[in-house]
């Protein structure tokens, strides 16, 4: 492996030192969801590789998990709260309209030192928020940041739309980033992108601007998300495989070199179709979409601590991030963990 495309080496990496998660305990399984909408296990289990996840009490809120997973994140490295230069919330589902799911878990944590905010690239946010973080960290601005991927998306599912209560869970995963001047890599590569004008394929449109809270909605169904699933499918697939193929060409990897995939978990048929195109073998394509379905932008670091704690990837390994939602947006991260 070659050192990536660059003019000259960054003095300061951007280095994964802590990683965590959390889960909210209740579970609602295929079975219990038949009972409320038309459906059965065997569709959702053969669609879309779900088979339960998790879901959050009404006192559970986003902030809630996220500062759990926050500190399950510092607790693995030497970083005091204290020390954080910044705190990035990757969420659609924030604490509220104003301020920040950031600022509360800031409070939660006394991390007082800290920049604070949230991060709207729904389930691409947070490979947006590992994107920024290295910028800061390369730059020379910032030393320690935490990225958090946490949401309730269970408070905005429609429970009587089968087409999409069947996908989405809640939980919360966050890892933290640490400037390294003595060798050891980290972020190596991160690409964003988008493509606003498809905004219609995912959205969840009360309560902004443009349906504000004091004036009736026209059609009550917008309080929840809409996703229009084949469209989402078809893009999902093609924009995976564009951005690991970039990360792949970028940073002169071949699959060989590259121990795990982390995808974000929408769809188990869409990891594994853009896994076929990309040559990757199912070992190096980690799954845990059955057990807890879509969480956005929590489920690349839910995964990404599993996959560590499991001991599927160890320190020096090539891991990619990758992940695609509502915006349309989508983008990677090669680290070298
Ligand atoms: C939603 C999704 C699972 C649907 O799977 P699919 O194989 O594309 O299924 P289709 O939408 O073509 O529907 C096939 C049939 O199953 C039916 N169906 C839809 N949901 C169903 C459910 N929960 N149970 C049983 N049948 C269902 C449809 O009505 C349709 O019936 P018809 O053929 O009589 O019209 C899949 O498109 C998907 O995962 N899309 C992306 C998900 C997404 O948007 N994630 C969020 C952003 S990352």
């Amino acid at each position: 492996m070659k050192e990536p495309n660059k003019q000259s080496a960054p003095r300061y990496r951007a280095v994964i030192t802590g990683y965590g998660s959390f889960m909210p305990a209740k579970i609602l399984t295929n079975d219990q969801l038949a009972n409320m909408v038309e459906t059965s296990d065997e569709w959702i289990t053969a669609r879309t590789g779900i088979k339960e996840r998790r879901i959050t009490t009404d006192k559970e809120t986003t902030a809630l998990l996220a500062t759990e997973a926050a500190r399950r994140a510092l607790e693995e490295t030497d970083c005091k709260p204290e020390q954080l230069d910044v705190i990035i919330v990757a969420t659609i589902t924030p604490e509220m309209v104003f301020p920040s799911t950031a600022s509360f878990v800031q409070s939660a944590l006394n991390a007082r030192n800290a920049a604070v905010f949230d991060l709207a690239a729904a389930c691409s946010g947070f490979i947006y928020g590992v994107s920024i973080v290295q910028q800061f960290i390369e730059s020379g601005r910032y030393q320690n940041a935490i990225v958090i991927g946490a949401e309730t998306l269970t408070k905005i599912t429609n429970y009587q739309d089968r087409t999409s209560c069947i996908l989405f869970g809640d939980g919360a995963g966050a890892v933290v980033l640490q400037a390294a001047g003595d060798g050891r890599k980290g972020v190596l590569y991160s690409t964003i992108a988008a493509d606003g004008e498809q905004w219609k394929a995912l959205n969840c449109q009360a309560y902004g601007s443009r349906h504000p809270s004091h004036k009736e909605l026209d059609d009550p169904n917008k309080i929840f998300m809409e996703i229009h699933g084949r469209i989402v499918y078809q893009q999902a697939v093609r924009r995976i495989v564009e951005s690991v193929t970039d990360c792949l060409e970028h940073c002169h990897l071949a699959v060989d070199d590259v121990t795990m995939v982390i995808s974000h978990q929408m769809n188990q048929r869409i990891i594994e179709s853009a896994a076929k195109r990309l040559n990757l073998p199912p070992e190096k394509v980690y799954i845990n979409i059955d057990k807890y379905g879509n969480t956005s932008a929590a489920s690349v670091p839910i995964a990404f601590d599993e996959c560590v704690r499991e001991g599927k990837i160890k320190r020096g390994d090539i891991v990619i991030f990758v992940a695609f939602g509502a915006g349309l947006t989508w983008g990677a991260n090669v680290i070298e963990f």
